[in-house]
């Protein structure tokens, strides 16, 4: 028997803060997808941080929250090959086991899941989990599973606590959630609900508090983040070149990124932000699927392949060395020979720093999964190959292109070799310099000397580097 929690009397009550020491519990969150979902997983142990629970790094834990993606058919699998597992350490366990499943799969699939696994406890969708608390109540005073998948009216972000934990000198914030884009393969609207924009003034909050906490380049989150429209603190609509300009002002925070943007909300102060904030960085993700414009009308994209070269051109135009990633679906229903030569003459014209692509996969309730012309497996199999050793190829290139550069690097910590400490250069690639004396959180210039697949090599240029950082120290 399942217990739906009825949400009008949950979202009510206040998240629960106990008076008295809890009890110590042990917590193991496992994340899947994409960023935010990591900047959720976060929050969810900082909610649960008052209630006695403290992470640890293995699941033989008191409370386990399976944070999942339901993106391609892959990603949500994952979820019941890993149930399978918790469920025999579930039973062994003296103390016994709380199973959460949390994230997208729990948006989509709800009582299915307790269904094919009715030894998890509760499962709660991504607009729920503020409510954390209320929801672990009514499971163990309840004893049955709770199922909590509404999307409610209040706004999850608003209700969650100002109790965060540091995330390093780099650390994401969630600004934006949700899509109104609907493209014909895509399961986020259905998973991530309606667009929702947080207040500016909350946002600023946080990435204070943030910033007391070490982080120095913060990264905005948004399924479509560039379509931020939250309310200033003047009351009126801000855009997010308005927010970035706001964020800017906070003295210690020196870089700024934001992430996913979409090319139909990139509008000119925007992109105009990217010659006037200085703390932005000069990277950006804008995930254009393919390069098509047949393909990029049957999924609904809402722009095509002259508005990209436009948006792209500008960019360059305003920050010349801009460094560009993006997001590409290969063997989309109907997607002819032609078309994808077309995906490949546009990475070959515009040249990116990084690129994900994927093989198409079919999402049950989405417009795609039902067209009649799905592309033959090993189709998209050779396409996917094709597509990536150019993308691929283009990386290198642009890793190699750095060296003999000069750029400064955020140091993240020590490198995984002793002697060596290990940072982010603005385009996000991790940079290892020979160097102990450096600390967390540090900016320093470097000089690349030389170029692997996924990291680069450097030395420090500044001979003051060590000085200044004893002087910081004092
Ligand atoms: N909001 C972002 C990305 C969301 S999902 C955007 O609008 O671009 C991240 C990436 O997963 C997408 O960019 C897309 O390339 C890929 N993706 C989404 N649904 C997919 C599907 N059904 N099959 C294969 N790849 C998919
Ligand atoms: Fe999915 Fe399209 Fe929305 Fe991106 S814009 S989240 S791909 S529906
Ligand atoms: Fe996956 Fe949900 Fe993110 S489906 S990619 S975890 S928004």
């Amino acid at each position: 028997m399942t217990l739906t929690a009825p949400s009008r009397p949950l979202t009510r009550e206040p998240a629960a803060t106990p008076t008295l020491m809890p009890a110590p519990r042990s917590l193991h969150v496992m994340t899947w997808g994409c960023q935010m979902n990591a900047y959720d997983s976060g929050r969810m142990a900082d909610i649960l941080r008052p209630l006695g629970y403290a992470p640890v790094a293995t699941p033989d834990a008191d409370l386990v929250i399976l944070n999942t993606c339901h993106i391609r058919e892959r990603a949500a699998d994952k979820l019941f090959s890993e149930l399978g597992r918790l469920r025999t350490l579930k039973e062994a366990r003296p103390g016994g086991m709380l199973i959460a499943v949390a994230g997208c799969v729990a948006q989509a699939e709800g009582a299915e899941i307790l269904a094919r696994a009715p030894y998890v406890d509760l499962v709660m969708g991504s607009q729920a989990y503020h409510r954390l608390p209320v929801l672990l109540e009514a499971v163990t005073l309840g004893g049955v599973p709770v199922i909590d998948t509404d999307f409610p009216a209040e706004q999850k972000f608003e209700h969650l606590p100002s109790n965060q934990a540091s995330q390093g000198p780099i650390a994401f914030l969630a600004i934006q959630e949700g899509c109104d884009k609907f493209c014909t393969f895509c399961v986020v609207p259905y998973t991530r609900g309606a667009e929702q924009s947080r207040p500016a003034a909350s946002i600023l909050a946080e990435a204070s508090r943030l910033v007391a906490l070490g982080a120095r380049e913060i990264a905005l989150l948004g399924q479509n983040v560039n379509a931020w429209h939250g309310e200033g603190p003047d009351g009126k609509s801000w855009p997010l070149a308005r927010l970035l300009a706001a964020l800017a002002d906070i003295n210690d925070l020196a870089r700024l990124r934001y992430t996913t943007s979409h090319p139909r909300d990139m509008s000119a102060d925007l992109i105009a932000a990217h010659r006037s904030n200085a703390k932005l960085m000069p990277f950006l993700h804008l995930p254009v699927q393919s390069g098509s414009d047949l393909i990029l009308a049957a999924m609904n994209r809402r722009h095509n392949i002259d508005l990209f070269r436009r948006i792209v051109g500008e960019l360059r135009d305003n920050r010349p060395d801009i460094a560009l990633s993006s997001d590409f679906i290969v063997g989309f229903p109907g997607e002819t020979d032609a078309d994808f030569e077309a995906t490949m003459k546009l990475v070959a014209e515009t040249g990116f720093a990084l690129a994900y692509s994927f093989k198409y996969s079919r999402r049950p309730g989405t417009p795609a999964a039902d067209a009649p012309d799905q592309v033959p497996e090993p189709v998209k199999n050779a396409r996917l190959h094709e597509l990536q050793a150019l993308l691929r190829l283009q990386q290198d290139d642009f890793n190699r292109a750095q060296i003999g550069q000069q750029f400064d690097v955020l140091f993240t910590g020590p490198g995984r070799h002793p002697g060596q400490f290990a940072g982010r250069s603005p385009y996000l690639q991790p940079v290892i310099v020979d160097a102990t004396h450096l600390t967390t959180g540090q900016i320093a210039p470097v000089r690349i000397t030389a170029a692997n697949p996924n990291s680069l090599m450097a030395s420090l240029t500044d001979v003051n580097t060590e000085l200044s950082r004893e002087h910081q120290a004092a």
